[in-house]
């Protein structure tokens, strides 16, 4: 598969959970801005964010500081449902992403059925096209899927890899070796097809710093978008600093 060594994938580093910290108490940190400078300066090419119908994390208010203040270009996903397609036509962010999206979910479970609606999508993608936005959909790895995707006018499909990556971090007990090596072939093979047509192919969803790169070794994925295992990262690697800062803080108030 490795027919594009020359690929340097983009990183979009989605931050909805640093905006869960900030829900979790309404206070006014973590600041997103100062979240989408770190990313910026750590190198990434793009900011990753999810408004859900819910508003459990990210807020309008957020979107629209990311896009005039953020510093870099914007992702956005969303739902199908018209009151964002709404919002996301006005904010015009650099990239929408369709996502599916359930009330009860801890996190986005499963791709877009792009089969049984995609007369919306086709329409929201024409939509968003005429403004200038382009649409990724967040699909399962599905060669068909991925083939309808291209047929609807998308630019690009995330291929949802949860299902993988939780395989390797074992999630599925004694199954997760069985259902690591289907999944991984079921990702090659939408990839293939991806290639066939000609579509970006973009991949998210449950990477961590180690099952990332299997998927990244095969050269064919443009854009990955990833958030828990930074943020989780972050948490430990940043602790060391805020403790120092809060020693100071009560020894030299
Ligand atoms: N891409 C999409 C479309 C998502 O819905 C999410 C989760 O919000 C991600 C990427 C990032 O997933 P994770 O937080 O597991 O890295």
């Amino acid at each position: 598969m490795n027919t594009t060594p020359w690929l340097i994938p983009r990183l979009g580093v989605n931050i909805d959970h640093i905006a869960t910290l900030r829900q979790l108490r309404g206070t006014p940190y973590p600041d997103l801005l100062e979240a989408a400078a770190l990313v910026k300066k750590a190198g990434a090419h793009q900011i990753t964010i999810h408004l859900r119908e819910d508003r459990r994390h990210i807020q309008d208010a957020d979107v629209i500081a990311l896009r005039k203040k953020g510093g870099l270009p914007l992702n956005l996903e969303c739902a199908l449902a018209p009151s964002m397609l709404k919002i996301a036509l006005k904010v015009k962010p650099d990239w929408v992403c369709l996502v599916p999206e359930r009330r009860q979910e801890v996190t986005t479970e499963g791709g877009l059925d792009v089969k049984k609606y995609r007369a919306r999508i086709k329409k929201a993608i024409a939509d968003f096209k005429k403004k200038g936005i382009r649409v990724s959909l967040f699909i399962e790895p599905d060669a068909a899927v991925v083939r309808l995707s291209k047929e609807l006018g998308a630019d690009a499909v995330e291929i949802h890899t949860g299902k993988y990556c939780n395989a390797t971090q074992k999630f599925y007990g004694k199954n997760s070796a069985k259902i690591e090596k289907e999944e991984f072939r079921r990702l090659e093979s939408a990839i293939r097809a991806g290639r066939e047509v000609g579509i970006h192919l973009h991949a998210g969803h449950g990477f961590d710093f180690r099952n990332v790169r299997k998927i990244a070794a095969l050269d064919v994925i443009e854009e990955f978008n990833i958030g828990h295992a930074i943020v989780c990262r972050a948490a430990l690697v940043g602790l060391e600093q805020a403790v120092r800062e809060m020693i100071s803080a009560i020894h030299a108030p």
